[in-house]
């Protein structure tokens, strides 16, 4: 299943997390058009606003590799107290999603290994844009 490789990559890459400061380690993986993984990983800065999530690496990960789609975006923390607790992502991930596919399916795990499904369009109703004519 395509969730189960999405979630062994993710938590796979989290071990190359950079989070000196807040400690919290994030792991993302995309699944795109071309069926292929990509991950990424949280990389923070001490200029602290330079931080990037996990979702943008591995986003722009899939896109620097060539890919023009992403079907989907799985989230995962291994560093909330509570193990049932899901991550979303944060509403900065959630505009570049809506740049490349407003259908994204986002998968959250949690720390127990559930999943939880949602659209781009309930966790970002609307997202900015510019002369699409859609809204
Ligand atoms: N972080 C992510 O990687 N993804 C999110 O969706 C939210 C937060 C990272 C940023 C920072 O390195 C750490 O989690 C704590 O905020």
């Amino acid at each position: 299943m395509i969730e189960d490789k999405l979630l062994k990559a993710a938590m796979e890459v989290i071990k190359f997390s950079y989070s000196p400061y807040s400690k919290f380690r994030v792991g993302a993986a995309v699944e795109s058009g071309s069926e292929r993984i990509y991950t990424g990983t949280n990389i923070e800065n001490t200029s602290y606003g330079l931080t990037i999530c996990a979702e943008r690496v591995a986003i722009f990960n899939a896109l620097s590799n060539g890919e023009k789609r992403i079907l989907r975006i799985l989230v995962y923390s291994d560093s909330l107290k509570n193990p049932k607790q899901f991550i979303y992502p944060c509403g900065a991930c959630l505009q570049v999603i809506a740049e490349f596919n407003e259908e994204m399916e986002i998968l959250l795990a949690n720390g127990n290994g559930s999943i939880r499904k949602f659209s781009l369009i309930e966790l970002l109703p609307n997202n900015f844009q510019i002369n699409k004519g859609k809204r």
